[in-house]
């Protein structure tokens, strides 16, 4: 007998406590930047975002991988993605990620073994090469949205010449020119409406935007961003004030509903903002360095906001260090459930509901051995030790209005571009890392060495295993006439054998 199935077991002898249980709506944005939010630069436009902020918590030490897939990874599993093989940029759609296994499930799995109906909606990418890696193979009861990382347009649903927009298990071709954040946000309403008051849900909703492609319907410029002069960041304001609308339409469903006082909603970012070659995204992550695909603060730390019930504290900000890793064991708590000793995070539940002190002290930020990057960055307390390859694009990027109006200067695109070196900033003191300290504190760039080594041999390094080109032929079939993207081209188990896809 599985844990999942001992847990749903003991949860229908106490179905009368089930009630009580709040509904969990975690929603990610793809590439949304500190400074991408209207309480961190009043040019955008996130009302709705902000006023969840003031109804809840902040949480100013929260982050994440820097880069997309490494995130999803540790979201929904709890466990550091190098142990998984996850680690590195090209988790394209075709890695065979088949851990967790039939002993333990991935976040919706869990939270459905507590009771919970789970909703997926938005973006994939952690594999789609058979049906038990796929969303409702991972243990959603519905699935609405992506399984690439990308299309080559929010409209088409196409990434190159393949189709790719689901309903559950089936291509949903009706959604064919309706934009991207329309169709998650009207999914989202839905889901709320038809949501059952004997049963708690959770929904994941990870929106594509605001990733690129840069495009947006021209009603959300002309609403909310006609008054922005930077033309990049015209357009991420109205694809960030398209997904602030949606969260405005779910909140008042929920009160429609009148269950909003017993859901929490997580709202957050899967890296940081891309910044840097003339920042083509129009995201910022001002006043911190770097961005997505770095180690540095702007491509790790996020904008983090957790309106939930029983929050002692409220419109305040909360500190503690939150890790990606730590969010599947928070969100069990929430749930009445427990973390397992097979995750790798901690849950912060209870300190973020009681406004306490992070039990977290140290970090890992993450570990990437692939050849791009190398490297590896852990934080004990105040320090920050970044060792090897910080990431693409190492400078400051100052908001272009900012540089206009004299309040900053702007920095060069790129700094260091030294691959074999310790960087070690003091971030109490120091948030932007602009004073490298690694050649003055050789003790403490030793002292976290030593931690952080330690922490890789308890969760050691699985080997890099090189995917498979996403995109070929046989990854795509035809369904009358379109070329759709193919859900079963390998076999569950590694093996060369023909793939078994009966068995999801
Ligand atoms: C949150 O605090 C700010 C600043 O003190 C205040 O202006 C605002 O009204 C508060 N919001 C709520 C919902 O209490
Ligand atoms: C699933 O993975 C865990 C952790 O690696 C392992 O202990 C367990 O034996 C695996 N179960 C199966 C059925 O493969
Ligand atoms: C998705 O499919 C279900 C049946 O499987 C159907 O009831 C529902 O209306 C579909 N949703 C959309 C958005 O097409
Ligand atoms: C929800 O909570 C708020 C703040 O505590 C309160 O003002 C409001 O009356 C509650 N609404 C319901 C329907 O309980
Ligand atoms: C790289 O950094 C290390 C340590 O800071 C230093 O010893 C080395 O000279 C640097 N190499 C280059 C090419 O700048």
């Amino acid at each position: 007998m599985t844990w999942t199935t001992v847990t749903l077991l003991v949860l229908c002898g106490v179905a009368v406590t089930s009630a009580a249980k709040p509904n969990i709506i975690f929603a990610m944005l793809d590439d949304a930047g500190w400074y991408d939010f209207q309480s961190h630069d009043p040019l955008m436009a996130t009302p709705r975002i902000d006023q969840l902020r003031q109804e809840g918590l902040f949480l100013d030490n929260s982050y994440m991988l820097p880069m997309c897939s490494p995130t999803r990874t540790a979201l929904l599993t709890g466990r550091y993605p190098h142990t998984m093989g996850l680690q590195d940029v090209n988790a394209l759609g075709a890695r065979k990620l088949f851990w967790p296994n039939e002993t333990f499930s991935m976040l919706p799995g869990e939270l459905k073994g507590l009771g919970y109906k789970t909703h997926m909606l938005g973006k994939w990418h952690l594999g789609h090469c058979h049906p038990s890696v796929t969303p409702l193979g991972r243990g959603f009861d519905t699935f609405q949205g992506m399984l690439l990382g990308a299309h080559s347009s929010y409209y088409t649903h196409m990434k190159g010449k393949v189709y790719d927009w689901w309903n559950n298990t089936q291509l949903d071709l009706d959604a064919k020119d309706t934009y991207n954040t329309d169709l998650i946000n009207d999914a989202m309403v839905d889901i709320v409406q038809q949501s059952q008051t004997d049963q708690p849900f959770f929904v994941y909703l990870a929106y594509a935007a605001p990733h690129g492609p840069f495009e947006v319907p021209q009603r959300y410029v002309d609403t909310y961003c006609s008054h922005v002069t930077e033309p990049t960041r015209r357009i991420h304001c109205a694809m960030m004030a398209a997904i602030d609308e949606g969260i405005g339409r779910m909140i008042d469903a929920l009160k429609a509903k009148d269950i909003y006082n017993n859901t929490a909603i997580v709202v957050t970012s899967d890296n940081g903002g891309p910044v840097g070659f003339r920042n083509p995204s129009g995201s910022y992550n001002y006043p911190m360095r770097g961005g997505k695909k770095t180690v540095y603060e702007g491509g790790t730390k996020v904008y983090t906001v957790v309106k939930a019930p029983g929050l002692t504290v409220t419109n305040a900000t909360w500190s503690g260090m939150i890790n990606a890793v730590d969010w599947m064991p928070t969100l069990l708590h929430m749930a009445g459930g427990r973390a397992a000793d097979w995750m790798h995070g901690i849950n912060a539940w209870n300190r973020i509901k009681n406004f306490g002190v992070s039990a977290r002290k140290e970090m890992l930020y993450t570990y990437n051995d692939y050849v791009k990057f190398n490297h590896r960055a852990y934080r004990m307390g105040r320090w920050k030790l970044i060792q090897g390859k910080p990431g693409f694009h190492q400078g400051w990027y100052v908001p272009q209005n900012l540089v206009d109006a004299g309040v900053a200067e702007k920095e060069p695109l790129d700094g260091n571009q030294n691959f074999t070196h310790f960087e070690l900033y003091n971030l109490n003191t120091d948030p932007e890392e602009r004073k490298d300290l690694a050649a003055k504190k050789p003790e403490i760039v030793q002292e976290i060495v030593g931690k952080m080594e330690a922490l890789l041999d308890l969760y050691p390094l699985q080997p890099f295993v090189e995917s498979e080109s996403a995109l070929s032929d046989s990854y795509t079939t035809s369904v009358d006439g379109v070329t759709v993207l193919s859900t079963c081209f390998c076999h569950p188990d590694n093996s060369a054998d023909t793939p078994d896809c009966t068995a999801a």
